[in-house]
C-alpha cells in the first residue's frame, strides 16, 4: 500500500487545528499564565457550518496546545446553529466569553456569553441573551468586543446601519450583565463606502488604544460578495464616539480577514488574522481542511499615525537553521535553496529606476514562481502570483502595497535614504505573509505544486542582502498535541 504525499500546502507554524474548517480568530485573551486562542472551527469538516469555538493555548507564543472545543452549539438553543465569532476578557478568576448566537431563524446574531474557571478547559453558557436584539435601523448585526476603559465596560457589536453602511454600535455596562446602547461608535461615511454592490457591513470591530489615540479595525462584508477586505481607522474619541483622522487597509494582500486583537500583558498589542483559502472548495475539501490563522502580529502607531505591524518577536522562535546569506548586484543571482517554511529578510534597491525583485522558483524549470517585485517608478511593492501554482484551480492576482510609507525627509519613495526597501516574508505551506519595515502587511495564499527544495533568485539586478532560515524544523515548532493527552474532555 502507497503511503499517502505529505500535504506541502498545510503550514508547519502557523496555527490551525489538525483538520477541517477554521475561520476567525475568536476570544484572544492572556489568562493564568496562557494566550488562549479560540477560533470559528467546523470538528466535522472542511466547510463553514455548524461552527464551533476551537481552542489553542500557548505561555510563549511559539509553542502550542490544543484544547478541547470550547463552545459548540446547543441544540434548540439560540445559537442552535453556530457559535459565531466574539471575544473574551480575563476576569479575576473566570474567562468570561462574549458571542454572536447564530439560528438561520433570525437575521441578527444577538450577544450571548459563556465562562469558564479552570482556564478555558471547560465552559458554562450563560441563560438567556446579554443583548437579546440590535437596535432599530440596522440590517446586519454580530461579533461583540469587550473592553476595559476606565471604570466601565464596553462592547462594540458590527452592524449595518440605514444607508447601508457599515457601523459599529456602542455598549457600555458596569457589571458585564446589562448592557446600555450608547449608539453608533462610527459608522462608514458616503466617500469611504467600498462595496461594488449591494449593501455593506462591518463584521468583527476591534478597538486599541495608545494613548488619547487608538485604532478601530473592521472587516469589510458586502452583501453580493461576502467578506471582502480589512481597514484599520486611526483616530481618536470625542463623547463617545470615535473620531478618525486618517485610515488605511490593515492588510494590503486578498487573503487575510476578522483579524483579531489581544492586548499582552507587556503592553502590547497583538493581533491575528484569519487566512482563507484562495483555491476551489473541492480542492480543499479533497485536502480535508481549509483556513489558516496568520503569524501573531504585533500592532503600534507610528508618530504619524500610520499602523504599524510586523510579526510579534516571539515568532523568530521558529527559526531552525539559516539557508541563505546573500549579498551582491547582479540580473539573475542565485541566491540558493530553501524548503516549503521559511523566513526571510531582505533589503533590496533596484538598479537604476527599474523594477526588480525576488523570485522564489517552485518547479525546476522556473515555470512556476512567485515575484516579489520593488517597482520605484510606480512607487509599489506587488507580490504577483499569477505564476505560483501550475494548478488551474489555485487563483491569480498581483497586490500592491505603496512605498509612500517607507517615503524619507528628503521626499524619495524608498525605504531609506539609499532607496532601499527592507522586508520580511514568512512563508509556510500555501501561507505568505509579508511585511515591510515601515509597517505594511501583506497576506496572500498560495499552492505550489512542485517539490522542495525550492530555489530562490533575483531579477532586475537589485542591489541586495538577503537572509533566510528555516522554520518549525529544527527551530521550535508548534506542538499539537491533542485534548485527550492533556486535560480530560469537558
Ligand atoms: C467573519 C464572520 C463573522 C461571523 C463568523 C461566522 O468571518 O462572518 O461575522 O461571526 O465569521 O463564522
Amino acid at each position: 500500500m502507497s503511503t499517502p504525499s505529505p500535504d506541502t500546502h498545510l503550514p508547519a507554524i502557523h496555527l490551525r487545528p489538525p483538520r477541517n474548517w477554521i475561520n476567525d480568530p475568536n476570544g484572544l485573551t492572556f489568562h493564568d499564565g496562557h494566550y488562549h486562542v479560540f477560533f470559528q472551527h467546523n470538528p466535522s469538516g472542511p466547510d463553514h457550518a455548524g461552527m464551533h469555538w476551537g481552542h489553542y493555548r500557548s505561555t510563549d507564543l511559539v509553542t502550542w496546545e490544543e484544547l478541547p472545543v470550547a463552545l459548540a452549539p446547543t441544540p434548540g438553543g439560540d445559537d442552535a446553529d453556530g457559535c459565531f465569532s466574539g471575544n473574551a476578557i480575563s476576569d479575576g478568576e473566570r474567562v468570561l466569553a462574549f458571542y454572536s448566537a447564530y439560528r438561520t431563524d433570525r437575521w441578527w446574531q444577538p450577544i450571548a456569553t459563556a465562562e469558564s474557571r479552570d482556564g478555558g478547559l471547560t465552559w458554562r453558557k450563560h441563560p438567556g441573551l446579554v443583548i437579546p436584539k440590535p437596535p432599530d435601523g440596522t440590517s446586519m448585526y454580530r461579533d461583540p468586543y469587550v473592553w476595559r476603559q476606565g471604570d466601565r465596560w464596553r462592547m462594540l457589536v458590527g452592524a449595518s446601519v440605514t444607508g447601508e453602511r457599515g457601523a459599529a454600535l456602542l455598549y457600555e455596562s458596569s457589571d458585564l450583565e446589562d448592557w446600555r446602547y450608547r449608539g453608533p461608535f462610527f459608522t462608514d461615511g458616503p466617500d469611504v463606502v467600498t462595496a461594488a454592490d449591494g449593501w455593506t457591513g462591518w463584521e468583527c470591530p476591534q478597538y486599541a488604544t495608545f494613548g488619547d489615540r487608538s485604532v478601530l479595525v473592521v472587516s469589510l462584508w458586502d452583501a453580493v460578495a461576502g467578506p471582502r477586505s480589512t481597514r484599520a481607522y486611526v483616530g481618536g474619541e470625542h463623547e463617545d464616539r470615535f473620531v478618525p483622522t486618517r485610515h488605511q487597509p490593515l492588510d494590503y494582500g486578498p487573503d487575510m480577514y476578522a483579524p483579531a486583537l489581544l492586548p499582552a500583558p507587556d503592553g502590547r498589542w497583538l493581533l491575528w488574522g484569519w487566512s482563507w483559502e484562495a483555491r476551489d472548495g473541492q480542492w480543499s475539501r479533497a485536502a480535508g481542511w481549509a483556513g489558516v490563522l496568520t503569524v501573531p502580529r504585533e500592532v503600534s502607531l507610528t508618530d504619524d499615525g500610520r499602523v504599524h505591524q510586523q510579526p510579534a518577536v516571539e515568532v523568530l522562535g521558529h527559526r531552525g537553521r539559516k539557508l541563505v546569506h546573500a549579498t551582491g548586484w547582479s540580473s539573475t543571482a542565485d541566491l540558493g535553496t530553501v524548503g516549503s517554511a521559511f523566513d526571510l529578510t531582505a533589503r533590496l534597491r533596484p538598479g537604476s529606476g527599474a523594477p526588480g525583485g525576488l523570485r522564489l522558483e517552485t518547479t525546476d524549470d522556473g515555470a512556476e514562481h512567485l515575484d516579489i517585485v520593488v517597482d520605484p517608478i510606480a512607487g509599489e511593492l506587488v507580490v504577483d502570483r499569477d505564476n505560483a501554482s501550475l494548478d488551474p484551480r489555485a487563483l491569480k492576482g498581483r497586490y500592491r502595497i505603496p512605498l509612500s510609507g517607507q517615503r524619507t525627509a528628503d521626499g524619495s519613495t524608498d525605504g531609506s535614504a539609499d532607496g532601499s526597501v527592507d522586508l520580511r516574508v514568512i512563508v509556510d505551506g500555501s501561507i505568505v505573509e509579508l511585511f515591510l519595515d515601515s509597517g505594511e502587511a501583506l497576506t496572500l495564499r498560495c499552492y505550489p505544486t512542485g517539490p522542495v527544495p525550492w530555489r530562490l533568485r533575483t531579477f532586475g539586478a537589485p542591489d541586495h542582502i538577503v537572509d533566510a532560515w528555516e522554520l518549525g524544523t529544527s527551530g521550535r515548532r508548534n506542538r499539537f498535541r491533542s485534548p485527550e493527552q492533556k486535560v480530560g474532555q469537558p
